[in-house]
């Protein structure tokens, strides 16, 4: 069992917010970003206030100390996916670790006889580098078909897969409908097939336990931010064998072992090979220490208290007789509705002027509209400091959407 009241107190957030703004705030806006602990903010203050250097860059004693602290960091963030800390690569978020497959090793092994594996139901992030990367080599970009609720299967995986499918690009969760993919069952079958799955874990990393050996994948991305972590940074998983037949998308200072004046040019082994450039560093160990964080709440405990949220909603939103929900069985602590005759974002505005933070609009996952049958939905998406209490003041809100004008005119 989580104490949100006790854990709230570790997020200034919460009460910076009733100070400043002399009400609380109902933050139902998790899978967009999440607030942050003291310990994530302290490690990132420290960093500036007592340990700056750069790292692998100085022969004394700062930097050797950071140097250290951030092959620390590496083996912590590894070990909390399953990894090897050699397959962790430090990159700003989860947008800039699919550019990196995309372009490093997509770019590089598909050919116009190939194609990819997308489902309509993926963000921007994990659509436009395949794209960009069709546009490049003349690959195809194929869709594996969702069921009737919106959930990506093994078995619809294998009604579309063939020997010309090179990459199965997919979330683990999705960020509008929330269901939880079968990551081991997918890669099984894109192995089968010679693929390679590359997972968008910008939104199972943070709620669900991840492991990604045990899943056989051989991508996966995640942001800092969305898991208590900082902003502008992230990680990319790849194994290592993988790493390496990749390019970097990025070249320069601290990932090259050498280079002359004729272009003869040596990369360092990976990790180190796509970290080019001064890497966020306050960044590195506010994600160590947002890791620290949340591991010690329990993955568990965090997926066991967002479904039990997400089920109180939805029982909660239905039982108003006014909200139309899109993802009423879905695992992940994301509910996606509308208000009935209330467009999206006029609804979130009135929900705004009651001091609730919801998402509204297509989330970017604009081609996932047409399967909705709607132009935009709320969203309202959960984390392990969310209430019960959260819940109850979104739902009496909703009772009262339809004066959405309201909003407007305070
Ligand atoms: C499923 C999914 N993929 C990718 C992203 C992009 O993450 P970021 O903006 O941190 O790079 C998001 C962000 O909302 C997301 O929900």
């Amino acid at each position: 069992m989580i104490d949100v009241k006790k854990i709230r107190q570790d997020f200034p957030m919460f009460y910076n917010h009733v100070q400043m703004q002399g009400k609380p705030l109902v933050w139902l806006d998790n899978a967009s970003t999440t607030f942050k602990p003291d310990c994530v903010i302290e490690a990132v203050t420290e960093y500036y206030a007592t340990e700056t250097s750069n790292s692998h860059r100085g022969d004394y004693d700062l930097c050797y100390a950071m140097d250290k602290k951030i092959a620390e960091c590496r083996e912590r963030i590894a070990s909390f996916i399953g990894a090897d800390s050699k397959e962790v690569v430090f990159t700003s978020g989860t947008t800039a670790s699919i550019n990196l497959v995309a372009f490093g090793y997509g770019l590089k092994y598909l050919t116009a006889d190939d194609e990819i594996l997308l489902t309509q139901a993926e963000h921007a992030s994990n659509v436009l580098p395949w794209f960009k990367v069709s546009e490049m080599t003349g690959c195809k970009i194929g869709y594996i078909p969702l069921d009737k609720d919106g959930r990506l299967t093994v078995e619809n995986l294998r009604k579309v897969i063939s020997s010309k499918t090179k990459i199965v690009a997919v979330a683990h969760v999705t960020n509008v409908l929330g269901y939880i993919a079968d990551a081991k069952g997918l890669a099984k079958v894109a192995h089968e097939f010679g693929a390679k799955i590359v997972l968008d874990g910008a939104q199972s990393v943070p709620h669900i336990k991840t492991n990604v050996k045990d899943w056989d994948i051989d991508f996966l991305a995640f942001s800092g931010h969305k898991l208590c972590g900082p902003t502008g940074i992230g990680v990319l998983y790849g194994k290592f064998d993988l790493l390496v037949k990749t390019d970097p998308f990025m070249t320069g200072g601290g990932m090259n072992a050498k280079f002359d004046m004729c272009g003869d040019v040596g990369y360092l082994a990976p990790p180190m090979k796509f970290e080019a450039g001064t890497q966020n560093i306050a960044g590195i160990l506010g994600l160590k220490k947002a890791i620290d964080y949340v591991d010690s709440i329990g993955m568990d405990n965090i997926e066991a208290h967002e479904r039990e949220l997400k089920a109180y909603a939805v029982e909660k939103l239905l039982q108003t007789g006014k909200v139309t929900v899109y993802n009423a069985n879905s695992e992940a602590g994301i509910v996606t509705f509308n208000i009935n005759d209330v467009f999206a974002q006029d609804a979130a505005t009135y929900l705004n002027s009651k001091g609730i933070a919801c998402r509204s609009g297509q989330h970017c996952a604009k081609i996932l509209n047409d399967f909705l049958g709607t132009v935009a939905t709320v969203r309202a998406s959960f984390y392990f400091y969310t209430s019960k209490e959260d819940v109850d003041a979104l739902v009496e809100a909703v009772k009262t959407g339809g004066n959405f004008l309201d909003a407007y005119f305070n």
